[in-house]
């Protein structure tokens, strides 16, 4: 997609942070942009930052099926069709897993990877039966790759994000539907207040973030990107049809080394059966046709 003026755009946690760069952004290039959001207070102020008549909000929570369904009707009969779908509202919870409760699973998952889910559940139908094109972007992170310890719930749920987003990609690109994943390093917003946003139905047993740890997370997300400089990042893989959108070089040379660790796990020597080769090397042509085309190529 090279033009985005006039098309309605959809954004997930659109009140702040990368989000709130992402509308910036897309208004500037003459879109409609519906900023859901499950902090209305944000929304409001948002909306008051942005001052723009082709902006409105939405109060949801990405994690409810129902809350989705009628937040895009709603949208959808103010803006138009929306063809601009951004997931990307995320929370975080800085623990380990073995230290986590199902509350923890379930809230990290519910607006992690069911939110995204969600989104694609909602608004991919509509998409493909409008046969208007579009694009989906879902926020990943470097932590699609990179694991520790803690943040495990977070890093399980954006690897499966990374997955889901490279799969739908291929299926929706005969319908000139382009699926792009942002892998961001640390970028300045709001993300260490997650715990705020926490339903209390998930929090029966859930640990809250002691205050030291709180205050080193502010400090440390202020030396993060700008969101606007990240939405600028966006909107070029977008419009170069990227599957990854990796935001922040700083992380290239470090995938390389973790590939190189990945492929030394690899026993050297081991014989390969004639008849298994032969499935893998079908499936294998397949799979780099199905990314060729995903590219346009
Ligand atoms: N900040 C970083 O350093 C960083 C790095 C890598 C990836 N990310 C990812 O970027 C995305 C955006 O986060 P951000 O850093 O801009 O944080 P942010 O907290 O500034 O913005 C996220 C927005 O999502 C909203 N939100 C939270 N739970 C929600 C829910 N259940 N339903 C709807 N909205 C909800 C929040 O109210 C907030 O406005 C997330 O998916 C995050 O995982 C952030």
């Amino acid at each position: 997609m090279k033009d985005f003026a006039g098309r309605v755009a959809f954004i997930t946690g659109g009140a702040n942070g990368i989000g709130l760069g992402l509308a910036r952004a897309l208004l500037a290039e003459g879109c409609k942009v519906a900023i859901a959001d499950i902090r209305q207070d944000s929304i409001d102020e948002a909306l008051k930052t942005l001052d723009n008549h082709n902006v409105i909000g939405v109060k949801l929570d990405v994690a409810s099926r129902e809350e989705f369904a009628k937040a895009a009707d709603e949208v959808e009969e103010k803006l138009g069709p929306v063809t601009l779908l951004f997931n990307n509202a995320g929370i975080n919870l800085f623990q380990t897993i073995d230290e986590s409760s199902y509350d923890d699973w379930d809230w990290v998952l519910g607006v992690n990877l069911n939110g995204v889910i969600n989104g694609v559940q909602t608004f991919v139908p509509r998409m493909k039966e409008r046969g208007l094109g579009g694009h989906v972007v879902n926020t990943a992170s470097m932590a699609a790759f990179l694991c520790g310890p803690a943040p495990g719930i977070y890093n399980t749920a954006k690897f499966a994000v990374r997955g889901l987003s490279e799969s739908l990609r291929y299926s929706l690109a005969p319908q000139g539907i382009g699926v792009s994943l942002l892998c961001p390093g640390l970028v300045k917003s709001y993300i260490h207040a997650s715990d705020s946003v926490r339903p209390a139905s998930l929090s029966k047993d859930g640990k809250p973030m002691e205050e030291e740890f709180r205050k080193q997370l502010v400090e440390v997300h202020k030396l993060g990107m700008e969101p606007d400089e990240v939405a600028s990042k966006v909107l070029d893989g977008i419009r170069a049809n990227r599957f990854y959108i990796f935001s922040h070089p700083e992380f290239k040379d470090e995938l390389r080394e973790l590939f190189d660790e990945i492929l030394e796990e690899f026993v050297e020597g081991e014989e390969i059966p004639p008849h298994r080769a032969e499935v893998e090397k079908g499936r294998r042509a397949k799979y780099k046709e199905a990314r060729m085309a995903a590219r346009g190529e």
